[in-house]
């Protein structure tokens, strides 16, 4: 375990100098990303806020700039539903010619009461949470590859453990249940992130990837997703001050993984509080499901089909 992540209490003070560093951080309007986007600008770099609706993203630049003066962040439109945007962004970004230094997958939806689709026909959550982050990320391999040494952070969640990848019903098309929706998707997350870091360690890459989740945080996908009819949002509602964390704290894990010097990758970063639900980031152990190196090969090669997107060499 990284001592530091564990002993210390990691804290946002901790973060070292991020000046000179580009990232991005999708869905950064609200709740943990707009968090994770506020500390790394005002640690100096220069942050691009991803959003699928530009009056809300250039409603977070404006509180952002107002906590963080000074601070380099722009909005650019991104919709994780929608591979044309998903693409029209990447394209456009490798087309500068810059490097991006971080990568932060954190966009996502939860327990949409009814089945919805995106734009491209995959059920919203796991095209949104899961199939849009595999998209960008692979476009962005070459902007991630002209960086020094960049870091993809990607967002799971405690619900990855009652995940399962369904793939003889990946998208919930025969039967669709809400929670097991979501648990899928970030359980598609988790495995990605380790999936990504095991073939970038294969091609001896610069790029590391880690992923995290918040423990429980207070944020507005409670009400967004499942509603306030929804069961376990009104318990979220209920235990919300006693068992779960801010906003601030839950994207304290985001924020160790993609700047502690301590980080590595493919360690999975979540709370060391009781039962991982608040805490100082510590490296916690995945579920078992979430370490099925097949299982983990077949869902790329399934992504890769249902995107379109091959991701390039690693180095
Ligand atoms: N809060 C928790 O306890 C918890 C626990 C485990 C994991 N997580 C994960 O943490 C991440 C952030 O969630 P949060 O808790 O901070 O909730 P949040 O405040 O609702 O933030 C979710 C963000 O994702 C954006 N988003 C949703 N669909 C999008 C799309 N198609 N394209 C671009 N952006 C989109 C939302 O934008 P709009 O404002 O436009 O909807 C919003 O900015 C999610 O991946 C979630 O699964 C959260």
């Amino acid at each position: 375990m990284a001592a530091e992540a564990s002993s210390a209490k990691w804290n946002v003070a901790m973060i070292p100098p991020q000046a000179g560093k580009m990232a991005l951080v999708t869905g950064a309007n609200s709740g943990i990303g707009y968090q994770a986007a506020l500390e790394l600008a005002r640690h100096g770099a220069h942050v691009l806020l991803g959003c699928r609706s530009a009056s809300k993203g250039l409603t977070a630049l404006e509180r952002l700039r107002k906590e963080a003066p000074g601070a380099q962040a722009e909005v650019v439109e991104l919709d994780m539903a929608s591979l044309a945007s998903v693409r029209a962004f990447a394209e456009a970004y490798v087309g500068t010619g810059a490097p991006l230094d971080l990568l932060i997958n954190n966009a996502g939806v939860m327990a949409l009461p009814t089945r919805e689709t995106t734009v491209d026909g995959f059920e919203r959550q796991f095209g949104t949470n899961h199939l849009g982050h595999f998209a960008l990320t692979g476009l962005l391999v070459p902007a991630l590859l002209k960086a020094d040494a960049s870091r993809v952070v990607t967002v799971s969640s405690l619900a990855h453990r009652n995940g399962k990848i369904n793939f003889d019903d990946l998208q919930g098309a025969k039967k669709y249940v809400p929670w097991d929706q979501y648990n899928e998707s970030k359980l598609a997350n988790l495995m990605f992130a380790l999936e990504l870091e095991r073939r970038a360690r294969k091609s001896a890459s610069k790029l590391v990837s880690i992923p995290v989740h918040p423990g429980v945080s207070t944020t507005s996908i409670f009400s967004n997703g499942p509603g306030t009819k929804d069961l376990k949002a009104i318990m979220v509602g209920l235990l919300a001050p006693l068992l779960f964390q801010s906003e601030e704290a839950g994207a304290l894990p985001t924020l160790y993984a993609a700047t502690s010097p301590a980080a590595r990758g493919g360690e999975y970063i979540g709370p060391d509080g009781f039962q991982a639900l608040k805490g100082a980031p510590a490296v916690e152990q995945p579920r078992p499901q979430a370490l099925d190196e097949a299982a983990a090969k077949k869902l790329w090669t399934v992504s890769e089909d249902l995107t379109g997107v091959v991701f390039p060499p690693l180095s």
